[in-house]
């Protein structure tokens, strides 16, 4: 990825419904073609990173979201070949794709994409996705860190060019003699996310990863959030970077924005598909942001109760300014529409906050 020192990419653009749980007949349902546009139009405008969402299942409710969700190492490798510049992760969650089938792919996308390639690693938290793949509570939600750090170490070893065949006998996974080939073309450029947000998560994340991508609530308490991250980044020798998603919801004035995300989030909203968002944070002992978010329902049917910024193109370009300086080092947006949405973001507020 470019050295600028705040980096702008797209997240969740290759899912139904994107980051929104609304009845809205105009909600996002990407095909083929509206992510080669989108992405062709991101690496134009000189965006820096496409990150996908990683999904297996849906949300439920009357119009399921998430049902439609093009699978992140295939899509990431399409899109390398379609582009040039932009760098792309792929998102990939540890208690589902073997270390193995993960380090090839990963290998492979790098070498198809020059080096471009990075991983966004999660270790998960989805209830009906863990059952449908048969995956016990100890490791989907109480040792989630420790099962991610052995599938880690796996993952790493197979990437690295010294290694030839290696073996692994941890807790819960074990190889014998495993390889990967191909090696990377550039290990240099290649960059490891950890999405999370409890404190085992941020640990995770402070102690094997370059970047961990959060949520916040308050601009606030953000450049301190984001400080006790980066100290404890330090702590381990780490120059943490911190991204966050931040939704968008810009219009001609903040009136007709805030009209807009009232009636799509709160108007419109999909209760059922709401009430399961939370209930599953519930399950995976989440209990602190469950009964957070059971406050906020509409934020979950707005972004999945991620940040959103709602105004007009001054309104957008301040918050995103705020949150630069709260030492964030980079955005991954989301829009309810990312063609229409991202192209008046391009003309309205890009320019203004590029010099970053
Ligand atoms: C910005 C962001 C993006 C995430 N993307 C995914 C995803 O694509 N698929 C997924 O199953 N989980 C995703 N997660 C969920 C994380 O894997 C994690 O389980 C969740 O944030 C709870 O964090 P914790 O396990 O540290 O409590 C994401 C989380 C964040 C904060």
């Amino acid at each position: 990825m470019q050295t600028k020192k705040f980096k702008i990419g797209l997240f969740a653009f290759n899912a139904s419904s994107g980051v929104t749980l609304t009845k809205d007949p105009k909600r996002w349902a990407p095909s083929w073609e509206d992510i080669k546009k989108i992405s062709q139009d991101a690496e134009k405008m000189g965006l820096d990173f496409l990150l996908p969402i990683a999904r297996w299942n849906d949300w439920g409710g009357e119009t399921r979201p998430h049902k439609m969700a093009f699978e992140t190492f295939s899509l990431m490798s399409s899109i390398a070949s379609i582009t040039n510049k932009i760098y792309l992760f792929s998102t990939v969650h540890t208690a589902f794709v073997h270390p193995i089938y993960a380090a090839r792919a990963s290998t492979t996308i790098n070498n198809i994409s020059n080096g471009r390639f990075g991983v966004n690693i999660v270790c998960g938290w989805n209830k009906s996705e863990y059952e449908m793949f048969n995956v016990e509570k100890k490791i989907s939600s109480i040792n989630r860190y420790k099962f991610g750090d052995e599938w880690l170490s796996i993952y790493l070893k197979l990437l690295n060019k010294k290694n030839d065949k290696i073996s692994y006998k941890g807790k819960f996974i074990q190889v014998k003699n495993a390889q990967c080939y191909p090696k990377m073309v550039d290990e240099k450029n290649f960059l490891k996310i950890s999405a999370g947000f409890s404190k085992d998560g941020r640990e995770f994340a402070a102690k094997k990863f370059d970047i961990l991508l959060t949520m916040f609530s308050k601009l606030e308490n953000l450049k301190k959030n984001n400080q006790e991250i980066i100290d404890l980044g330090k702590k381990n020798n780490k120059n943490i970077q911190i991204f966050s998603p931040i939704h968008i919801i810009c219009k001609n004035s903040k009136n007709e924005a805030q009209e807009f995300y009232d009636m799509y989030s709160q108007n419109k909203q999909d209760f059922r598909s709401v009430n399961n968002f939370i209930s599953n944070l519930a399950w995976a002992k989440k209990d602190i942001l469950a009964s957070y978010l059971k406050q906020v329902k509409k934020q979950v049917a707005g972004s999945l109760g991620g940040f959103t910024i709602i105004g007009n193109k001054k309104d957008v370009a301040e918050q995103i300014n705020e949150i630069y300086k709260s030492k964030t080092s980079g955005i991954a947006l989301t829009f309810f529409d990312f063609r229409k949405d991202l192209s008046f973001f391009k003309k309205n507020v890009l320019k203004k906050i590029k010099r970053f």
